[in-house]
């Protein structure tokens, strides 16, 4: 490491191992208060060579433009780079580093989690049973939906969909998927390809979305989409809120036009639309896809990995 390590900003707590090396081996300041609001964000990124930042940090393009000279790598701490505007780094010769693999199987658990969530109507179960409501067991009570033998639509078919589809195959489920283009490990796993969206949606018992947030697939699944599904089926975002028109899907799910929805992401987080609360057909998660400790470390351990690197002027092992 050269005599002046670079100065790093972390703008959240990260685990603690983690801290504990960012501050051994980088100049390193570690914002221990609430996140950043945009004139802390803005100090930031005027007084850093790295921003080691998260997804509640909205770099858009008026904040990069904010950037004192000397900042030159922002370090994500997660996969999804939609927070960041790429183009406008890029042009100011920032580059651009995230997290990919290590949290692949975790966020793959939370989209299962939700999955038979839904189906099964945990939620709503262990609400009646918390609210001292639960009038024992009876056979026409809490009943769900198998998973086994129902088709699920993956809607982005890259690591977490994978990943969503090998367990879902384990519980009888029946893949389909639809890509930008077809992925032969998803072939292998006996998931078919549809190339037309709209006509995968309208097949399908379940939808479960692991694409990218994209200008592209801003409100991918919006009111038309949703009036494709079944009345019977059912939505599961553990991607990003912006994916789904979430005015849309509370309309769906208020007049009964689909089954219910399992969310662990929303367009404007942390604020729940409290008519999504209201909804006992729907389960809320608080955006906890790679939130364990085992992954939260070893993200950790990839932005650690991108700032070495890019302080011996290497190659980023995670360029975004
Ligand atoms: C991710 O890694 O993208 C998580 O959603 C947190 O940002």
């Amino acid at each position: 490491m050269a005599a002046n390590p670079p100065r790093v900003i972390v703008t959240r707590r990260l685990p603690e191992p983690v801290e504990a090396t960012l501050i051994a081996e980088f100049d390193a300041e570690v914002n221990h208060g609430p996140p950043f609001d945009r004139e802390r964000l803005a100090a930031a990124v005027q007084a850093c060579d790295v921003l080691a930042c998260t997804v509640t940090d909205r770099l858009d393009a008026d904040m990069i433009g904010r950037a004192g000279p000397r900042l030159k790598l922002l370090a994500n701490f997660g996969v999804g780079v939609d927070h960041i505007d790429l183009a406008a780094a890029k042009a100011r010769g920032i580059l651009v580093s995230n997290t990919p693999d290590v949290l692949t199987d975790d966020t793959a658990d939370v989209t299962l989690a939700l999955i038979l969530g839904t189906l099964r109507g945990l939620g709503e179960g262990e609400r009646v049973v918390r609210a001292g409501q639960w009038a024992g067991w009876g056979p026409r009570r809490q009943m769900g939906r198998s998973l086994a033998g129902k088709s699920l639509a993956i809607v982005g078919m890259g690591r977490i969909g994978l990943a969503v589809a090998a367990r879902a195959r384990a519980c009888g489920m029946h893949i389909h998927y639809h890509n930008r283009r077809r992925v032969e490990s998803g072939d292998a796993l006996g998931a078919t390809y549809w190339s037309d969206l709209d006509a995968m949606i309208g097949d399908a018992d379940v939808v479960s979305l692991s694409c990218p947030y994209t200008a592209e697939t801003h409100h991918l699944i919006d009111g038309l989409r949703l009036k494709r599904m079944k009345s019977d089926a059912f939505l599961i975002n553990a991607a990003r809120g912006a994916i789904v028109d979430q005015d849309a899907l509370i309309e769906a799910l208020e007049a009964g036009e689909i089954a219910g929805a399992g969310l662990d992401v929303y367009p404007n987080e942390p604020h729940v639309d409290p008519r999504l609360i209201a909804l006992p057909n729907v389960m809320l998660l608080p955006h906890l896809g790679s939130a364990t400790i085992e992954t939260r470390i070893a993200m950790g351990e990839k932005v650690l990995a991108n700032i070495r690197a890019w302080a011996k002027g290497e190659d980023l092992p995670d360029r975004a």
